[in-house]
């Protein structure tokens, strides 16, 4: 079996999801269940042998010892995560909590157990650490899109943590030969993202008929992937990576923020046409994120030509899917914006002036 860490959020879900589509061997999934964490995201496997569900912490050291003992997993996926920059700015600490100390505690379980392993078993043990290419900082327009070989220059509370993680992950097996594998992807979107994030945000106050929040001039440029496309480059990787190795994830496809919510809004138009107006009426120029990195693109040749990964879905495609996906989820959006969620929208919105 594997085990998975933040398997309940948004890339985690759907990774156990899509992993049952594809396999029957069981998932111990660890998850602390954070605001991002979801059950609800899950539900197709109640009653499901093949799916172990724990609620807990990447840090709690004693839990992870006795989870790897008893299910003794040939591979630990660690998508347990803080992961939204906006979050990172307003609050780092949770950031440098989970996502630093928490993998540096998840390593050291890991490294507790692999030792006891026997020689096969360490040998075809993975460590499969998630990462961004968030940790590459950014990019002017006209520069090479990132590879494996970019500097880290890390601009944000949350790429800084993820930098951080990155690293120790790298320290594990260069020190003590622990079989890790690290992916750096681009941004994703698809089903179950939360909606404190562009996409999701912006299909769910178009339809609530609210303002569709533009941070400053909006061409700030980001490459997105479809989610299920990630979680196929995820098990490509864990099947036949080599240990040690780092490897960038994306879909070739360069967008400018606005470009991407002017496209949901054409979208939109034509499924769920206003009684009154397009959807582009309701977009805000609102003030800017501090320290907003202005591009990212990945150069994902290297997962393309030696594991023979490419993206399956389009912008075009995955985008059609996606407003699909939430016209037909709007009571999965409904239960999450209730509560604590608004008590976020609150301290991230109300003080963004206009611009
Ligand atoms: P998410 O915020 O939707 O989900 C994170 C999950 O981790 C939640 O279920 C949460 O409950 C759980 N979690 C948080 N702290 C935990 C802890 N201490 N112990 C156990 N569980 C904990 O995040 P996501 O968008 O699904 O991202 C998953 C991973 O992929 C993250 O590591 C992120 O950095 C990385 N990543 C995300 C993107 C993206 O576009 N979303 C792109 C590249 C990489
Ligand atoms: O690049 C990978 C990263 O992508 C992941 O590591 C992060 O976990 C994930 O959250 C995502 O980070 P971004 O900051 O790029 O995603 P977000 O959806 O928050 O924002 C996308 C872009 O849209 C970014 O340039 C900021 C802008 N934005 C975002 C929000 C929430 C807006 O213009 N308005 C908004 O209200």
């Amino acid at each position: 079996m594997i085990l998975v860490t933040g398997g309940a959020g948004f890339i985690g879900s759907n990774f156990v999801l899509d992993w049952f589509g594809n396999f029957d061997e069981p998932v111990v999934n660890l998850d602390k269940l954070t605001y991002a964490g979801n059950l609800s995201n899950l539900t197709s496997l109640q009653g499901d042998a093949r799916h172990i569900f724990v609620r807990g912490d990447i840090g709690n050291s004693e839990l992870v010892d006795e989870l790897l003992t008893y299910h003794r997993p040939r591979a630990v996926i660690n998508f347990a995560a803080e992961s939204h920059v906006d979050r990172s700015i307003t609050g780092p600490a949770a950031f440098i909590e989970t996502n630093i100390n928490g993998t540096f505690k998840l390593l050291e379980s890991v490294r507790r157990y692999w030792k006891e392993l026997d020689e096969g078993d360490k040998d075809s043990f993975r460590f499969l650490h998630v990462s961004t290419d968030e940790v590459y900082g950014t990019l002017g327009p006209d520069d090479a899109p990132f590879t494996e070989s970019t500097a880290y220059a890390p601009n944000s509370p949350y790429s800084a943590s993820k930098a951080a993680s990155d690293h120790l992950v790298r320290a594990y097996h260069h020190t003590y030969g622990i079989p890790v594998l690290t992916t750096n992807c681009s941004n994703n979107y698809g089903p179950y993202h939360f909606p404190e994030k562009l996409i999701p945000l912006v299909i769910s106050n178009a339809l609530a008929g609210k303002a569709l929040p533009v941070y400053g001039d909006g061409r700030q440029v980001r490459d997105w992937l479809y989610v299920s496309d990630h979680c196929a480059a995820i098990r490509r990787v864990l099947d036949a990576g080599q240990p040690g190795e780092t490897y960038n994830v994306g879909g070739w496809n360069e967008m400018a923020n606005i470009e991407v919510v002017q496209t949901i809004c054409d979208i939109l138009d034509q499924h769920r046409p206003k009684a009154q107006g397009r959807y582009r009426d309701q977009v805000q120029f609102v003030t800017d994120r501090p320290g907003h990195d202005r591009r990212y693109a990945i150069d994902a040749r290297k997962l393309e030509r030696e594991l023979d990964w490419k993206p399956a879905e389009t912008f075009e495609s995955g985008i059609a899917k996606t407003v699909e996906w939430y016209l037909t989820n709007e009571a999965w959006v409904d239960a999450i914006q209730s509560g604590a969620y608004q008590d976020w929208v609150e301290q991230n919105y109300a003080q963004r002036g206009r611009q």
